[in-house]
């Protein structure tokens, strides 16, 4: 198998890669880490999103050496039960959760587009995270999470 060099959650990995394996594929089944989830794997849901150099990515369809040498942020990567990042925070606060297995993803999205937006409008929120489904239908304190994180 072939080599793949990549950062992630900013530790610097060597590791062997089949060819056809995803990103998705290598983070949860190699690295143990299993804050994205594996939703519809073709990406439409936004359950796998990760942060690719500080974008937001779908895992899912992303080819594992399509990202060598590039800086992979997951769930894991972003805060801890012991120092949330402030999105975690307001999701928390906000008890957005119901299942719970879109979370990541709207947190991960959510946490990229303050990075780039500290202010966003609910006009652009909304538009940020169409493409990250919840089959709870719990998109209010989702919502209201994401308002209170971009206060
Ligand atoms: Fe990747 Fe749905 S599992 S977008």
């Amino acid at each position: 198998m072939p080599d793949l060099a990549l950062t992630v959650n900013q530790r610097p990995l060597v590791l062997d890669v089949p060819h056809e394996a995803s990103l998705l594929h290598i983070l949860r089944n190699d690295l143990g880490l299993n804050g994205p989830k594996y939703g519809c794997g073709l990406g439409s849901c936004g359950a796998c999103t990760v942060h690719v150099d500080g974008v937001a990515a779908r895992a899912c369809v992303i080819p594992a050496h399509g990202v060598a040498g590039r800086s992979i942020t997951t769930l894991e990567g972003l805060g801890s039960r012991e120092n949330w990042h402030p999105v975690q925070a307001a999701f928390e606060e906000c008890q957005a959760a119901q299942c719970g297995y879109c979370l990541n993803g709207m947190v991960m999205q959510t946490a990229a587009l303050l990075q780039r937006e500290a202010h966003p409008d609910e006009a652009r929120i909304r538009s940020e995270l169409s493409g990250n489904l919840c089959r709870c239908g719990t998109h209010v304190e989702i919502m209201a999470a994401v308002m209170l994180a971009a206060k």
